[in-house]
């Protein structure tokens, strides 16, 4: 589907492409079974202009497009989907809503540190009890001459082990739910501020899951990011985004998947032939290359569709949730072709198959993508 590219897309595909198979592949494994943050990779991908690569140059981004970036983390998703997920959530749900609602001195405080990599972003919005209901935030900030003085606690936060950059929500107007939400800017060494347990999960290893505390934790009033109680729709919008980038991590675990499927078909040989020659591998095969191929013009049309300034709401949804279940397919079928070795660790199927899970439920669970499309098919 390359044709649908621009030659700047291509050559950028290409470079990616290149530079995760000779630097990053290497690494997967490590990243998987030791929970290992790719340090020196996310620096590198700084250098090369990924970790800013759809901002403006002006603030240090690489001044490519949206489908620029949904290429950017598939490939390096292909490869290893914890520096994908690093990659996307630093770059759609912190560079984003900096660059999209933050004041022209918040942007150009905080950009060029994030854009560049030199500084990581994580975005804090799930609580314990305010998941899929991510309005129920519980977490309060309250006005004190003035500075922000925010309390309480939030779940699930990717890169919060090293991010030192974070946008956090949180109610300035409890009792009002979606319309008492505000958005904030906070640096990671601001008192009162601490990181909390870290999760150990199926997945996505190398990319740390942290509960971020709030005691006290005073932030200067310039670090609101928009308007008092506007932060919901700041959240939704980020969202979107966002689910675009998961939508481009989830296809690189599908393709992965496929790769090794084929290149695994082939090689193995049982009843004296190798498995790809048996009808039952090559239908697997089939609809596993038609469902990627489906899900990933999904994600291209709302990528597309965002680059254009269109409204992508609806097939950001759509995107996320088909690549989401495409990846877990796929996982699914590559280890069933790899058959008992697909259940060792000598193998990347298992890998696959973890790391997939999770695509079906952050940044909003494959119910909720349904629940916004149904929404917009119904209204
Ligand atoms: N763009 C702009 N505005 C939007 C919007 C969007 N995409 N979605 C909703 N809104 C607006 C609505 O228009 C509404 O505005 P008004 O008040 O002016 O009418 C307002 O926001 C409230 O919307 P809803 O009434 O639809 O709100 P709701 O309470 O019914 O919730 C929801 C809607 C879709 C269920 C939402 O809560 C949701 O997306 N939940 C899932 C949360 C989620 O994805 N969490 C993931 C967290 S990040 C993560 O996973 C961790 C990580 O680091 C990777």
């Amino acid at each position: 589907m390359d044709y649908l590219l621009t030659e700047e897309q291509k050559m950028l595909k290409e470079t990616i492409a290149k530079y995760a198979q000779e630097r990053i592949a290497p690494l997967a494994d490590k990243i998987d079974k030791e929970h290992y943050f790719p340090e020196e990779i996310v620096k590198e991908l700084g250098e090369m202009g990924i970790m800013g690569i759809a901002y403006p140059s002006e603030y240090g981004g690489a001044g490519m497009d949206f489908v620029s970036y949904f290429i950017a983390v598939e490939e390096i998703s292909r490869w290893c989907a914890s520096t994908g997920v690093i990659v996307s959530a630093h770059s759609s749900l912190v560079c984003d809503p900096i660059f999209r609602f933050g004041t022209e001195e918040q942007k150009r405080k905080y950009l060029p540190d994030l854009l560049s990599g030199r500084k990581i972003g994580s975005f804090s919005l799930t609580e314990a009890s305010a998941g899929s209901d991510s309005g129920a935030t519980k977490t309060t900030a309250r006005l004190e001459g003035d500075k922000w003085v925010i309390n309480g606690s939030k779940l699930f936060a990717t890169n919060g082990k090293e991010a030192s950059v974070f946008v956090l929500l949180a109610s300035t107007d409890p009792g009002q739910k979606t319309k008492g939400i505000s958005a904030f800017i906070i640096d990671s060494d601001t008192p009162g501020y601490r990181i909390g347990k870290l999760e150990k999960k199926l997945g996505i290893r190398g990319s740390s899951t942290a509960e971020i505390i709030l005691d006290n934790c005073v932030v200067p009033q310039e670090n609101l990011l928009g308007e008092v109680n506007k932060g919901f729709k700041i959240a939704m919008i980020t969202l979107d985004g966002g689910r675009l980038g998961i939508a481009a991590q989830a296809l690189g675990i599908a393709r992965a998947s496929i790769e090794d499927a084929i290149n695994y078909s082939k090689e193995r040989h049982q009843f004296d032939q190798p498995i790809a020659n048996f009808q039952a591998i090559q239908w697997m095969i089939a609809d596993m290359a038609t469902e990627y191929q489906a899900a990933w013009l999904l994600g291209w049309r709302a990528s597309k569709m965002k680059d254009m300034g269109l409204n992508y709401s609806t097939e950001a949804a759509m995107a996320k949730l088909k690549a989401s279940e495409v990846a877990s397919f796929c996982a699914n079928k590559c280890l069933q072709i790899h058959g008992g070795y697909g259940y060792t660790e000598d193998f990347r199927a298992e890998r696959y198959l973890r790391d997939a899970k999770i695509t079906e439920i952050y940044e909003g669970t494959s119910e909720i993508q349904r629940l916004v499309i149904s929404r917009a098919m119904l209204k």
